[in-house]
């Protein structure tokens, strides 16, 4: 498994492929990788010849009081798993690569529907920044398809959005969510949990599943099941910053129409902010 830091070689690499009529495949992560990403990876083999996963920390995407620094950077751990999964490259570059004026500079990809709400409301520019540097990363590595995990729900609609808007030819694969033994989502930022913490973090899933099953059971009184989610929370420990039923397609409020919904949640655990969701089917009533 090579490990790439330059567009230039990346590209040459891709190049050598292509000639060869081999089909590629982009996992963008952040590095710091765990089954979740593996499972991408997988997808991602399944779909096309070759696999590329970028692992970049994008400073674009981190706001002013968020973790940028802390963010864990595990070079060695990240090149030794896709080594056993035979990824093909990790594209790895330097912040100087993918910004080189500086990313408080560059040229921006904004989506003015989606990029404030949900999350967007609790982290500003960070979908900007999300959007910018995908967009950056499909630009480089220019593959048939890119592989996104649904734990990272709001992320995969607006790339999917973006892809759509900007005419990029490129298919969208969303993964579902790699959960561990007690439903806790996998994430990077997991390890900051304490033990304590760690054992609460579940109850956001539980949390969720208790709306999907009001929703599966035919209730839609979506206002009373988000207040009772955001309560049922704060009860315990989390302090919640939104549970909302939205329409799984384009996040907005459900309409009587709406039939594929899903429900989001971001809440802090002491000092580590968790997101989850779960999508639901609404029942045709008769
Ligand atoms: P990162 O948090 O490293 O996640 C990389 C990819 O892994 C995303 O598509 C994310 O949804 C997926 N992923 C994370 N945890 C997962 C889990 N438990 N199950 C399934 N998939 C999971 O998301 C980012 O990086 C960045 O915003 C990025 C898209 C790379 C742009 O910088």
């Amino acid at each position: 498994m090579e490990t790439i830091t330059r567009i230039h070689t990346m590209r040459e690499r891709i190049a050598g492929w292509r000639r060869k009529n081999q089909s590629v495949a982009l996992v963008p992560t952040m590095g710091n990788l765990h089954k979740g990403h593996v499972k991408l990876v997988a997808r991602a083999q399944e779909l096309a010849d070759k696999v590329i996963v970028s692992a970049f920390v994008n400073p674009l995407q981190f706001g002013p009081n968020e973790d940028f620094d802390k963010y864990p950077r595990t070079f060695e751990h990240d090149t030794q798993a896709l080594t056993r999964v035979n990824a093909d490259a990790m594209f790895h570059p330097g912040a100087f690569e993918i910004y080189p004026m500086g990313h408080e500079r560059s040229t921006l990809v904004d989506l003015p529907e989606i990029s404030g709400i949900l999350c967007g409301a609790y982290r500003a520019g960070h979908f900007t920044g999300v959007a910018t540097v995908v967009t950056k990363l499909l630009n480089i590595v220019r593959p048939e398809v890119a592989v996104f995990g649904e734990k990272d729900y709001q992320q995969l609609v607006i790339v999917r959005r973006l892809v759509m808007d900007l005419c990029l030819p490129v298919e969208i694969e969303g993964v579902p969510t790699v959960r561990d033994h007690d439903g806790l989502a996998l994430s990077s930022r997991n390890r900051f949990l304490s033990r304590g913490e760690r054992n609460t973090a579940p109850k956001l899933y539980l949390a969720l599943k208790a709306a999907q099953k009001r929703i599966q059971d035919g209730d839609t009184d979506y206002a009373a099941i988000q207040q009772n989610g955001m309560k049922t929370l704060e009860a315990a420990g989390f302090e919640p910053q939104y549970f909302a039923v939205r329409q799984a397609n384009d996040l907005q409020p459900p309409r009587d129409s709406s039939r594929e919904l899903i429900i989001l949640v971001a809440a802090m655990l002491g000092k580590t902010r968790l997101i989850d969701n779960v999508q639901v089917a609404v029942v045709e009533k008769r």
